[in-house]
């Protein structure tokens, strides 16, 4: 492999369908109070509230809840929590929920003792955190960020109509997470297929660089088979528990670092579709879903001999007979298909965005790790393929 690195990951994984016998003795681990982070309705409906607050009551934890995280979730609410763990002394942030109830609480944990802006130091500037970091633990409700076992947390500042992503350090992944499929049968049909799309758009982002014989592309071959395959097999059997459990594990190999070992890495379908969120509060996943294939059909030619390996290896295209432009090109119609199989919204325009917010749009970050370093028209000319 042609780089070093380290691999370090803090977050211990329960994984199953008692996985929640395992929240009492590790809260024995923390102080006795305990902020507690959920969304809006999902917990109480499936009765995950009542089992978590019934066993931090017998755990004798005196609770503080933060409520109503929104998909995509805020400064604002960031900010509320951090107050919160200011003014009672919090000293575990437990999140249930998906990636924004995570990630908000992983804002929380480092912004509540921060000096000075946050936003500023830790989201625009990248600066490391040199203030407390209040513990982050999480009970995963839904499958796709992989946030339940690395430091990203994703916050839209409002007010300046920026979503923006931070990659913080192992000392704020989350200490534990619990991980039980059965949590995700209740997750409705459009966000399920959005956490997939998030899933794959993960391990693509990080297969779609470089050039040189590398386990992790392998490892990522192995993930996004197993990704489609259980994915088909969830779609006809919502109560799948195997292919549940399956996408699930996915969701969490496809970023807790793992995939990306070694890798440059691209990310630019993820920073397109951060300000596509920012414009408008679409589900992630569908909003990358959106952005993929045409940004794909614009770079291919750039890491041609990779594209032809993901037509074969992923989608099992029989490439013998094609030239390596009508192989990349078939794989990346495979992509395109399985997109419409899963019923995934394939236009900006169906998730609400107008021609007026295209340029407002492109104006997004370039990583440049990927095949093709994007320039501000080429942002643009991919939005107008997507609109
Ligand atoms: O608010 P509630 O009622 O809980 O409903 C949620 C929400 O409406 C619902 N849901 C979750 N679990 C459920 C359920 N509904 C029924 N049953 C359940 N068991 O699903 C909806 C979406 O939840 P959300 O947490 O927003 O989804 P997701 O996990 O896709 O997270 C998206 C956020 O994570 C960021 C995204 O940008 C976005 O802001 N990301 C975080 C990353 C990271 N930390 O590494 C990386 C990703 O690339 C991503 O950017
Ligand atoms: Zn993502």
């Amino acid at each position: 492999m042609k780089f070093d690195f380290t691999y370090y990951n803090p977050t211990k994984i329960y994984f199953g369908r008692t996985a929640i016998d395992n929240l009492a003795p590790e809260l024995e681990k923390y102080g006795e109070n305990v902020l507690l982070v959920y969304g809006k309705a999902s917990i109480k409906k499936i009765g995950l509230y009542d089992k978590v607050m019934e066993i931090l009551s017998d755990c004798g934890k005196k609770v503080v809840e933060l409520s109503g995280i929104k998909s995509n979730p805020t400064y604002a609410q960031m900010m509320e929590g951090a107050r919160l763990v200011r003014e009672n002394n919090v000293d575990l942030i437990l999140a249930v929920g998906g990636g924004s109830v995570i990630d908000c609480s992983k804002g929380i944990s480092v912004s509540a003792y921060c000096y000075g802006d946050p936003w500023e130091r830790y989201w625009i500037n990248g600066e490391q955190v040199d203030n407390r970091i209040v513990p982050v633990a999480s009970i995963l409700t839904m499958a796709g960020t992989g946030s339940e076992m690395n430091g990203g947390s994703v916050i839209t500042n409002e007010d300046k109509m920026l979503k923006n992503g931070r990659v913080f350090g192992p000392e704020v992944y989350p200490k534990f997470s619990l991980l039980n499929p059965e949590y995700t049968v209740s997750v409705p049909k459009y966000q399920m297929v959005s956490g997939v799309f998030d899933i794959m758009s993960h391990l693509m982002e990080q297969y779609f660089s470089g050039d040189d014989d590398n386990t992790t592309d392998y490892l990522i071959e192995g993930v996004l088979d197993s990704l489609i395959n259980a994915t088909r097999k969830a779609l006809k059997d919502p109560e799948d528990y195997e292919a549940r459990s399956n996408i699930m594990w996915c969701a969490t190999l496809g970023l807790n670092t793992v995939t990306g070992l070694s890798k440059t890495q691209d990310w630019e379908v993820h920073m397109i579709e951060h300000q596509v969120g920012a414009y408008t509060d679409c589900a992630h996943g569908v909003g990358l879903a959106i952005v993929s294939v045409p940004y794909y059909k614009h770079i291919y030619k750039y890491g041609i001999d990779k594209f032809v390996r993901y037509a074969k290896k992923v989608w099992g295209v029989d490439t013998d007979s094609m030239t390596k432009e009508e192989a990349a090109l078939a794989g990346i119609e495979r992509l395109a298909e399985f997109i419409r199989e899963m019923g995934i919204p394939t236009t900006l325009r169906e998730i609400g965005a107008s021609e007026e917010m295209l340029p407002l749009i492109a104006n997004s970050t370039v990583l440049g790790g990927g095949y093709k370093i994007l320039d501000a028209q080429e942002i643009l000319d991919i939005l107008k393929e997507c609109y």
